[in-house]
Order: C-alpha cells, then structure tokens, then sequence
C-alpha cells in the first residue's frame, strides 16, 4: 500500500470504465488516491479485470449467494472494512444498498448517476430523456443517503440530446464526462477541499448552493 495517498475502495457491477478512469488519471498523476481493492457483486464484471490488470485486488462477492440484502450487504460492509477506506466509490455498482450500509458510510459513500438528478432517478436514463424530447442530459455525482439517487450533488455535466440519438449513442456522450468529472470529484474529497456533514456540502469551506456545473 502506497504511504499517505488517500485510501479508496471502489464498488463495480459491470464494465469499470469509471474505475478504468481512476486508474489512469491516477496513473498521470492527477489523482492523490491508493485505490485499495474493487469489489463487484457479480463475478463477471469486465472491471474486475481492468482492475487486476492496475494490480488493485479484485474480488467478487457475488449477491445471488446470499438469501438477503441484509446479509449480503454485511459480507459487503465487512470486506471493505478489512481495506480501511477514507472513501467507498460507487462506480455503476447496480444493487440498492442498505440503510444500515448507508448509514455506516455516511459522508464517505459517493455515487455517479447517468442523469440531471433530480431528474430520472434508477434505470434506463437515458431512454427516458430521449422519451421525454429532452434537450439535454447529463450526468451527477452525488453523496449518497437512504434515499435512492437522492443524496446532496456535487458536480453534474451536461450533454446535448441530438435529434438521431439512440440511447447507446447518447449514454457513450454521457459516459465521456463521467470520466471527467468523477475522477475531479474524488480528487476534491482526496485532497479535504471537498467537504460533508448530512445534506450540507462545501467545496474550499463555501456551502454547495447549488450542484457545480461541469465546463462552465
Ligand atoms: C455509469 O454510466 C454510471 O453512471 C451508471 O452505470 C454506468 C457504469 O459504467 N450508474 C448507475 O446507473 C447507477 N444508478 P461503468 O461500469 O463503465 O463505469
């Protein structure tokens, strides 16, 4: 374990491209932050991979192995303890956590949804934007609470919705930022400039008015 970098456990359920983008701007150096282990919940996400290929532990706690989301969400808290994170990073981890797992991480459990929350919480966001004749979409990292994708927002990063978009094309535009802001986000609280308690938020000891808008 690297001295003094900032300890992370993140938390996949699929393709880690998120992850993937830690890595690398870790990598460059543009991110203070030891990532200790990647944990999934299915043993056949591809960011398990891309995670042993960083030589970051990879391990699959698979949910199907578990009668309840109690007991799977204890197996869950309990692995991640053994690796002391300062921050849990939920980086497309698909599974409803609970309360109790929420509550034990409070402040220190982080999340990126594809969408301007609080528009279209849970799934298929994309689709929906493109139902709904939005003009745009985006994307929001957010601290998460006991409410699903409701938690206080920190940045979001808008994306154009064009008038050919499929919701593959558009979720491709969307992941593009996600890339960008979630490494930026996680660097904020790496380095104490980004701060919690409850629903409060402050970046360089200013309250979070408002979720900072990515670009602009
Ligand atoms: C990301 O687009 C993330 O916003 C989304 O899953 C994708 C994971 O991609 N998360 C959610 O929908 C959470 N509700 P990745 O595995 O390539 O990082």
């Amino acid at each position: 374990m690297t001295k003094d970098a900032f300890p992370v456990v993140v938390l996949i359920s699929g393709s880690g491209s998120n992850l993937q983008a830690m890595i690398d701007a870790q990598a460059r150096g543009e991110l203070p932050i030891e990532i200790r282990a990647t944990i999934s919940n299915d043993p056949s996400a591809p960011g398990l991979e891309r995670a042993r290929r960083a030589g970051i532990p990879a391990i699959a706690i698979d949910h199907k192995q578990f009668s309840s989301r109690e007991s799977f969400d204890a197996a869950l808290q309990a692995e991640v303890d053994r690796y002391a994170p300062e921050l849990v990073v939920l980086a497309g981890f698909m599974r409803i956590l609970t309360p109790e797992f929420v509550a034990h991480y409070t402040c220190r459990l982080i999340n990126i949804h594809p969408s301007l929350l609080p528009k279209y919480r849970g799934l298929n966001t994309h689709q929906r934007a493109i139902d709904a004749g939005d003009a745009e979409h985006g994307t929001s990292v957010h601290f998460v609470t006991t409410e699903l994708d409701g938690g206080p927002i920190v940045i979001q990063a808008h994306v154009p919705v064009l008038p050919a978009d499929t919701a593959q094309a558009l979720r491709q535009r969307v992941q593009d930022q996600e890339h960008l802001i979630y490494p930026l986000a996680v660097r904020w609280i790496a380095e104490g400039r980004l701060q919690c308690q409850g629903n409060r938020i402050t970046l360089d000891g200013k309250e979070l008015a408002s979720p900072i808008r990515y670009g602009s």
